[in-house]
């Protein structure tokens, strides 16, 4: 019998009988792609325990789970996971090619410990390095010992196998684009070959209360390889971001049953792997402004619910063609021009003549836009050639007509900068009613022609 076929979006999981050039689900082009049907016999829906069915009953009558969560061997992972991994999730780490995923599990694998601090037994399955190049790895990083388990396997169904004989606590799976199922016809990485593995592993992982974790890459675009249901399917999704030649590397989580998504987990990739930095202002901190010089300042910015001080630049220049270039690392550009417009209409700053240069120390990227003053006052100080007060860390929305807009977080913000020997915070007016700060001198401002003309040293 002609087996059946049938087209799927990876962006939305949008099925069809026949392929179409636009998705009517989620509008995108050419994202169609080729799927199988699975026979019934292997009914991949029926997730271990569901066979067991049970009346409904209130939700107090429930037993909680006990809390009985793996600690990862690293502070930082197991925050961003929730204080630990739960036995029987399933968690997704996506990240690009080279960022430091199958070294920050290798080290999970090495330091895993219950709550009793025994080692935990690991199975390392890959599907991208030999044998050997994990155990040179392991060996130097120092995390060679005897509960590491490695296999080189990509075929689902053994790799089920395995996990059934050695009942591991946590199993590693490096990557989902590799693993596949005879069954299926369709080439390892396919959407349905990605969805079928994940789904075993789901039915695996909680028929026999096993945590996985599931390496996914990251396509050119930034989404997880594979279809976006993926993401639907798993219990917790992290993501690794940095700059591939820069040593910073943040753990963030996008989805999380267990815990929070504020959370970022900070990392410096090093010659020993991933080391954790537990103070990252420090990071971004350690060697800023030996002497004086125009055109950068301090912002405390959120990452998650921690504060992080990082140090914004900015050059405005002469430009040497009719078009002014704007140039912008680690914040949008967009934004970048929102607030130089900002700046010519309300201070009269003209820079319709320069090139405009801004850079966020250390590699990370911001989002937020209480960064806006920062780049306010960064900008300016360029452009009139003057430097910002030596000892101050400045925050705040600028909005269109100049205004500086109330923020969140911000003492917590403030708490930071003192903590980094800053002297005076300069924040947006709204913020100041509510509390009061020792230790440090807050200032309140309500336009950016103030806080510019505050913060400069004419
Ligand atoms: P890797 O974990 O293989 O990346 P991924 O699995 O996400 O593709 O990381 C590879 C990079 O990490 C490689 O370019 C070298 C760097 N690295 C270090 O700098 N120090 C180390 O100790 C290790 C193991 C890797
Ligand atoms: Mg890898």
């Amino acid at each position: 019998m002609a087996q059946k076929v049938f087209f799927q979006c990876p962006e939305c999981g949008y099925k069809s009988p026949r392929w179409m050039g636009r998705c009517p689900g989620c509008n995108s082009w050419n994202t169609f792609v080729e799927g199988q049907v699975v026979n019934k016999g292997d009914n991949i829906h029926n997730i271990a325990g569901s066979n067991n069915r049970v009346a409904p009953v209130p939700i107090t009558g429930v037993l909680p789970l006990a809390d009985d969560r793996f600690s990862v061997g690293l502070a930082e992972m197991d925050r961003v996971l929730g204080g630990g991994i739960v036995p029987g999730s399933l968690v997704l780490l996506g990240g690009d090619p080279g960022i430091g995923k199958s070294t920050i599990l290798l080290q999970v694998a090495g330091n895993m410990t219950n709550k009793r601090s025994e080692p935990g037994k690991v199975l390392y399955v890959s599907g991208e390095e030999s044998l050997q190049q994990i155990r040179l790895r392991a060996d130097r990083l120092g995390l060679l010992n005897d509960s590491i388990y490695l296999v080189a396997e990509t075929e689902i169904a053994i790799i089920e196998n395995y996990i059934m004989q050695l009942k591991p606590n946590l199993v590693i799976i490096d990557s989902i684009q590799t693993t596949f199922h005879n069954d299926l016809s369709s080439t390892p990485g396919s959407v349905s070959q990605v969805r079928e593995s994940t789904l075993r592993l789901m039915r695996i992982a909680k028929g026999l209360s096993i945590s996985v974790i599931i390496i996914g890459h990251v396509t050119k675009e930034g989404m997880l390889a594979g279809p976006r249901v993926l993401e639907h399917m798993v219990d917790v999704v992290l993501y690794m971001e940095g700059q591939r030649h820069q040593s910073l590397r943040l753990l963030r989580v996008v989805k999380n049953r267990f815990g929070s998504t504020n959370e970022v987990g900070v990392f410096e990739m090093q010659g020993a792997g991933l080391v954790e930095v537990s103070n990252p202002s420090s990071l971004f901190m350690g060697n800023f402004r030996n002497d004086n010089l125009p055109g950068t300042v301090v912002v405390p910015v959120m990452e998650g619910t921690r504060p992080l001080l990082v140090e914004i630049q900015a050059l405005v220049c002469a430009t040497c063609f009719g078009i002014p270039r704007r140039m912008t690392t680690g914040v949008d550009t967009n934004r970048v021009a929102l607030i130089m417009a900002v700046l010519e209409k309300r201070l009269g700053m003209q820079m319709g003549k320069y090139d405009a240069y801004v850079n966020v120390v250390g590699g990370i990227k911001i989002n937020e836009t209480a960064v806006d003053l920062g780049i306010a006052i960064s900008l300016a100080s360029s452009f009139k050639n003057c430097p910002v007060e030596h000892s101050l860390a400045v925050m705040g929305e600028i909005g269109l007509t100049g205004e500086i807009r109330a923020i969140p977080g911000v003492e917590r913000r403030i708490d930071e900068a003192r903590r980094l020997g800053f002297k005076r915070c300069m924040v947006p007016y709204a913020n100041t009613c509510k509390a009061s700060f020792t230790g440090i001198y807050v200032d309140g401002v309500r336009s950016t022609i103030d806080a510019i003309d505050r913060a400069l040293k004419v």
